[in-house]
């Protein structure tokens, strides 16, 4: 895969497909406890049943309708809910109206928290992800949810694509069940909060075990620093269940809603 920034917005493109629902899925045994980057589901696409790991977003985004129906309808995820409504909290505690949101919703998938923002009225929303197949579903699910959407690396932007990026002139940055597991990592979470404007508003998720001190995928620490630091003034942190596990057992997060005080160093 070589990402590269999209050179026009996905609006360009208004072809919608509605995702479909009339999926057969199956997921594993109630009794088998999977470790989430581990869950799958089969789908039975034609004649054939083919397995496909949640965390395979290549393949999952590209069966319409499938991250919906597993991962919503099944699964119970309500966390681009949970992280936009504690922003829209939070900004009206500050007298702040979310149509003056300029965001960047880093790990966009398909559309999910750039849909709801965009029905908040903000002036702009630019989506980025790393997987092309996500920039392609989006455009296939929702092709308004966006400003623009970008199939970018953000460990490795380049001259001309910190341009663009800068260019937007960020007030806000989303990040939505992205971090952690091989999705995104600590410097690409930092790489994207330093394009944010200071004062600007940052609202993530995170499993609440990358919070612990035994945690080992950098973020418990990253964390601490920014709100000990002062890099982030906290405003809401919640816990709340962000979705079940295949096993049906509950897997919790924390939600963090903030205000950028200066970049992670
Ligand atoms: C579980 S999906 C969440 C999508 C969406 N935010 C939502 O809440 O529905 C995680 C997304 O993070 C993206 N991702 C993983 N690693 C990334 C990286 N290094 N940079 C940008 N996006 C990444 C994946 O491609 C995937 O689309």
């Amino acid at each position: 895969m070589t990402p590269q920034l999209a050179p026009a917005g996905l609006q360009a493109e208004p072809k919608r497909t509605q995702p479909t629902t009339n999926l057969e899925i199956a997921l594993p045994e109630p009794g088998s406890s999977l470790t989430q980057d581990a869950e799958w589901c089969v789908v039975r696409v034609g004649r054939e049943w083919r397995r496909i790991r949640f965390h395979d977003y290549a393949q999952l985004f590209s069966i319409p309708g499938l991250y919906e129906k597993v991962i919503y309808d099944i699964l119970r995820c309500n966390s681009p809910e949970v992280v936009i409504d504690l922003l829209a909290k939070a900004m009206k505690e500050d007298g702040e109206s979310p149509a003056d949101l300029r965001v960047l919703d880093l790990g966009a998938g398909n559309g999910m928290v750039g849909e709801l923002i965009a029905k908040r009225n903000a002036d702009l929303v630019i989506g980025v992800d790393i997987v092309k197949e996500a920039a392609e579903a989006t455009r296939r699910d929702r092709p308004d949810a966006y400003n623009n959407y970008h199939v970018v690396d953000m460990t490795n932007l380049g001259e001309k694509n910190s341009a663009v990026l800068n260019s937007y002139e960020f007030n806000c940055m989303t990040c939505v069940a992205a971090l952690g597991f091989g999705d995104i990592p600590t410097e690409v979470f930092t790489n994207a909060f330093n394009l944010v404007q200071p004062d600007g508003w940052i609202a993530f998720n995170v499993k609440e075990d990358f919070l612990n001190r035994q945690d080992v995928s950098g973020f418990s620490a990253l964390i601490r620093e920014m709100t000990v630091d002062g890099a982030l003034d906290v405003r809401i942190r919640q816990r709340y269940q962000h979705r079940l596990a295949t096993d049906r057992e509950p897997i919790h997060y924390v939600a963090i809603v903030g205000r950028k005080k200066r970049d992670i160093e």
